[in-house]
């Protein structure tokens, strides 16, 4: 049993100041009824409502960032029994990968055992962006990066248009750092690209998928989403459903 502010302000609903508030205002509900008697202790199953808006998650439902390091196999299982992005983390639950990141790939990977949300958040027309850091070997050129932003054939298949920015130019290395921000997830498709403009990926992480990052994660470490981020990931690929 945990007090009812602290419950909301874990929800990442509002902080525990605010939490306190609207108890006071008359705007939270448990189990159908309204409180406003700061404080009163509630469990994680009870149904809370602020505003009307339930700040439970969905029943048995679980969500989890990850910065993926480099090295780990984005599967459930192996076949030739190497790790898994699965077996970094601690949950009893069968969750999987929200997509995929390459073997030698790092950066923000969301796994969950929300089918319903995987398959809103793959599905191509739904274009959730998705943002990586490419280095790369050689420095391209004005015209190689418009080319790269307009579109290059993969696999058979023009790339839909994506943004392009260099971030940083090693002349003495001859390699450059690359921010490129995509609405597909085709297999390989930065390291493609880059190939498609006649350069080669050194190194590949994923920055930001949809409106996550890892920016407080070190490499092997997760974190479980809260609620406002879930319905904010489920609100972002409704809307682009309609
Ligand atoms: N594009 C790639 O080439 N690899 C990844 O892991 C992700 C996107």
């Amino acid at each position: 049993m945990e007090r009812i502010q602290k419950v909301i302000a874990q929800s990442g609903y509002c902080s525990r100041r605010k939490a306190e508030e609207l108890i006071k205002d008359g705007k939270v509900e448990v189990n159908g009824k309204t409180i406003t008697e700061m404080g009163i202790k509630v469990n994680y199953d009870d149904d809370i409502t602020v505003n009307g808006e339930s700040i439970n998650l969905k029943e048995d439902k679980v969500y989890y960032v990850l910065n993926k390091p480099r090295g780990i196999i984005t599967s459930t299982s192996d076949e030739k029994k190497r790790k898994t992005v699965v077996d970094l983390i601690k949950e009893e639950k069968r969750i999987y990968p929200v997509g995929r990141l390459d073997y030698d790939t790092t950066g923000v990977l969301l796994l969950t055992n929300d089918g319903e949300l995987t398959n809103l958040l793959i599905h191509p027309k739904n274009n959730v962006e998705k943002l990586y850091i490419a280095k790369i070997n050689g420095i391209p050129t004005k015209e190689e990066l418009i080319r790269l932003s307009k579109g290059v054939i993969i696999d058979g298949k023009k790339t839909s248009s994506a943004k392009v920015k260099i971030k940083r130019i090693n002349k003495k290395l001859n390699t450059s750092l690359l921010e490129i921000t995509i609405h597909e997830g085709r297999n390989h498709q930065i390291k493609k690209m880059i190939e498609a403009i006649g350069y080669e990926v050194i190194r590949l992480r994923r920055e930001r998928f949809a409106f996550l990052d890892v920016d407080n994660l070190k490499p092997g470490e997760y974190r479980k989403l809260n609620i406002k981020e879930v319905k904010s990931l489920y609100n972002l690929v409704q809307k682009n459903d309609k």
